[in-house]
């Protein structure tokens, strides 16, 4: 049976420190706010943002909320950012994504000021991550890496494949493994004998948005398995990309559904806030 990598512990051991680190910065003077904004009133983000603005008052910062209408336009959200990129008081800024239709998702995250842009997300962020330059990075993938960290899993020299090719986490996520020392693979839909290349893995990181699409029969034994992929099943029970209960009984470790990835997303999130805050 796998080890378990337990998000939960790890998500609220980082935010603990930086619980710590907000209030040695706040006997200096200096104070915390990220701008929250969503647009339109989709569930899921609405739980994500809250989720949000509770870590926000958890570690010690201001969360400034901007709850925007369904019908926004792209000119309305575009003001908005500018007044807060040039807002001293806040140092970070997050738009939740995905946005209406009406609005070119690309456009906002390129006027956010890169160095508030506590995402990630931004074309200059992500050329920093690529060229090892200092800058945000994307909280999920950064998240995975410290659950490998604090786990004691080693990624030099490892064989590490990465499922799922998006801007958000597959890429970014690979840029990572490298820049950790791991000889990277990046898999996705079109890649041709998917198993035979997850089963090269000592290191695999699913992040495909297919529920249950891995089970043991593309894991290596006991290779490490990350599952960022978050679904409700027919009796909406959470559910991974991967089949946790076929898998868990042959991989050396193993994240689970919920309280792996998930939790660590935020708590990077906050780390990245307290990063916007010293520089
Ligand atoms: N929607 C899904 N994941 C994310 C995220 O990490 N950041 C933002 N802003 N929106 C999201």
């Amino acid at each position: 049976m796998a080890n378990l990598i337990d998000g939960k512990r790890i998500s609220q051991e980082i935010k603990d420190e930086l619980k710590e680190k907000t209030a040695g910065l706040k006997r200096q003077g200096i104070e915390g706010c990220l701008a929250v904004i969503q647009v339109g009133a989709d569930p899921a983000s609405t739980v994500y943002v809250r989720n949000k603005k509770r870590a926000c008052e958890y570690i010690g910062i201001e969360s400034r909320s901007f709850e925007l209408p369904e019908e926004t336009t792209q000119e309305q959200l575009l003001e908005l950012i500018q007044n807060l990129n040039t807002d001293e008081l806040v140092n970070g800024i997050l738009v939740q994504l995905p946005v209406p239709d009406q609005i070119d998702e690309n456009k906002i995250i390129q006027a956010i000021a890169p160095q508030k842009d506590v995402d990630g997300f931004h074309p200059q962020n992500v050329g920093a991550l690529t060229s090892g330059l200092p800058g945000f990075v994307s909280c999920t993938p950064a998240g995975v890496i410290q659950l490998l960290k604090r786990s004691g899993i080693s990624i030099a020299g490892k064989n590490c494949v990465v499922v799922g090719r998006s801007n958000i986490v597959g890429k970014p996520m690979a840029l990572l493994m490298l820049r950790e020392h791991a000889t990277v693979t990046i898999a996705h839909s079109r890649t041709q004998n998917l198993k035979e290349v997850c089963r090269q893995a000592d290191i695999l990181i699913v992040a495909v948005g297919k529920p249950k699409l891995i089970d043991a029969s593309y894991v290596k034994e006991g290779a490490v398995v990350i599952d960022v992929g978050i679904h409700r099943n027919e009796d909406q029970k959470l559910c991974g990309d991967v089949d946790f209960d076929s898998v868990s009984a042959h991989a050396g470790a193993i994240t689970p559904v919920p309280g792996g990835v998930g939790p660590m997303t935020i708590a990077m999130l906050m780390y990245n806030c307290v990063q916007a805050m010293t520089r």
